[in-house]
């Protein structure tokens, strides 16, 4: 029979599994949110032949650069994957294509980046690279975050206890600053994300943990 010891380590490593796995969804659910914000603000400007809210359009790829670019993806390289590669080698291929896409990915942003610089001056097809490089990333980061959400779940049973609390302590230390409240930007930019997206989208980003509407500050 279990110690009360025992029994509290294992509720504290099951909480640790819990955490990690729905702070990764989440940090995902909320790119996938505000990449479809930037990729309606585009269509918009195509359809109107102007962009009526330029400062918007720029919070979104400055939160994806500084956020998931700069953050997510790096947490998962030191965290998670070193972790699982400890404990199997059954996902090393999937882990290869994983670090390559982090790469890709930056590359990407980058592209945006010129792209919107570009866009802003007026150049000639500075729209249509743009969309193209945004549609371009998000077909990217779609495939790229099932793929990951699909080996944890696969790994939960190759990680032991004292794995998953290694990788909570790490991955909970920097939080999405749309979920946490702490830098004046990136809350007028939820604020501003909330505002901006139709009803169903909006219902969508309310139920997840960074855009809830009792977490908004005050404007
Ligand atoms: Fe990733
Ligand atoms: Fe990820």
């Amino acid at each position: 029979m279990n110690t009360a010891a025992e029994h509290e380590s294992a509720t504290v490593a099951g909480s640790a599994m819990h955490t990690v796995t729905a702070l990764i969804k989440q940090e995902h659910r909320t790119l996938g949110i505000v990449l479809q914000l930037l990729q309606r603000l585009l269509e918009e400007a195509s359809c109107y032949g102007a962009h009526r809210d330029f400062a918007l359009l720029c919070a979104t790829v400055y939160y994806i650069d500084d956020f998931p670019e700069r953050v997510h993806h790096p947490k998962e390289e030191r965290h998670l994957f070193p972790v699982l590669q400890r404990r199997t080698r059954r996902f090393d291929g999937v882990l290869e294509a994983l670090r390559a896409e982090h790469v890709l990915s930056a590359q990407r942003v980058a592209r945006i980046h010129r792209d919107l610089v570009h866009y802003q001056a007026g150049a000639p097809e500075g729209l249509v690279r743009l969309t193209a490089g945004v549609a371009a990333y998000a077909e990217l980061l779609q495939g790229h975050m099932r793929a990951e959400e699909r080996m944890l779940g696969d790994a939960c049973s190759d990680l032991t206890d004292s794995d998953w609390v290694e990788i909570e302590r790490g991955f909970g230390a920097d939080r999405d600053p749309l979920a946490a409240d702490t830098r004046q930007e990136f809350r007028l930019l939820r604020m501003r994300i909330l505002a901006a997206l139709p009803e169903k989208m909006r219902l969508d980003a309310e139920s997840t943990e960074a855009m809830r509407p009792a977490e908004r500050p005050n404007p």
